[in-house]
């Protein structure tokens, strides 16, 4: 499969199709299959809203949307689609383990796909092998957008949505973070939507960087990233050329706010 998302002349608002008013109009956008893409945005434009119609959460008014190659419906049901937020909603009484096995407990009458439990293994991937036994409320917040995106990923999701992962973290950890989670796409071949208000986390994770303007919300930059940085996706947070690209995007958002 060549694209992990088609979307083609896509409407999308709130409020039923008569009253509604658009948040997103004529969107079209294709992902490729395992890539690692980018979103900015001011806020309001419809960034939250273009991953809630990947994820079946929310239906678009027009236009058509194929995920992995279906529905965003049938995908849903497949569990292909793991979604980290930016405030994990961890659930306080359960331990770390617990809240990484979640899934496995959630609506099983309409999923067509079990989940194997790989809680452990993927503690220890997210630099937490040890923390199982702890409540939430006795990690740092770095620790647990770890334990969410855990759980985002026990399913082997083959498309992962985050939105605004990181934004609540101090830099430091969330450069570690943005490390961790190119290394863990590189290993997965996961394809990956990542919304971001950073221009340079956007420009240092994404091979592609989209710039979405509002009211209603539209694609106004669409920036191919691998020309600025070396095979895989790899560039130092200080190099000149992404630098250039990041004045790019920055230009663009100037725009669009
Ligand atoms: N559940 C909802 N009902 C009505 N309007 C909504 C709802 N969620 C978001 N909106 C509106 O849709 C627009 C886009 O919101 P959102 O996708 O959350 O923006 P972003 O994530 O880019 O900040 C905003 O104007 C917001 O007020
Ligand atoms: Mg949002």
């Amino acid at each position: 499969m060549a694209n992990a998302i088609e979307a083609s002349r896509l409407d999308v608002g709130y409020g039923g199709r008569q009253t509604a008013v658009k948040v997103l109009s004529g969107l079209d956008l294709t992902v490729a299959a395992g890539s690692f893409l980018s979103i900015l945005g001011p806020s309001g434009c419809g960034k939250s809203t273009l991953l809630r119609v990947v994820a079946d959460l929310l239906d678009p008014l027009g236009g058509t949307i194929s995920v992995l190659g279906d529905t965003p419906h049938a995908v849903r049901s497949r569990r292909d689609v793991g979604f980290v937020f930016q405030d994990s909603t961890l659930l306080p009484w359960r331990t770390v383990r617990d809240n990484v096995r979640l899934p496995l407990g959630v609506g099983q009458g309409s999923l067509t796909r079990t989940i194997e439990d790989r809680s452990d293994e993927l503690l220890e991937l997210m630099g937490l092998a040890g923390f199982g036994e702890r409540l939430p409320h006795q990690l740092s917040g770095g620790q647990r957008q770890r334990v969410a995106i855990a759980r985002a990923l026990l399913g082997q999701p083959k498309l992962l949505l985050m939105d605004e992962p990181f934004g609540a973290l101090d830099e430091i950890t969330r450069d570690r973070l943005n490390d961790e989670l190119l290394a863990l796409w590189r290993r997965t071949g996961t394809t990956i939507l990542f919304v971001t208000h950073s221009i340079a986390e956007a420009a240092y994770l994404g091979e592609r960087v989209i710039v979405l303007a509002a009211n209603p919300g539209r694609l106004i930059k669409d920036l191919d990233m691998r020309p600025f940085k070396q095979d895989g996706n790899r560039c130092s947070r200080e190099d000149a050329a992404v630098a250039a690209a990041m004045a790019e995007l920055r230009g663009a958002l100037g725009q669009a706010s």
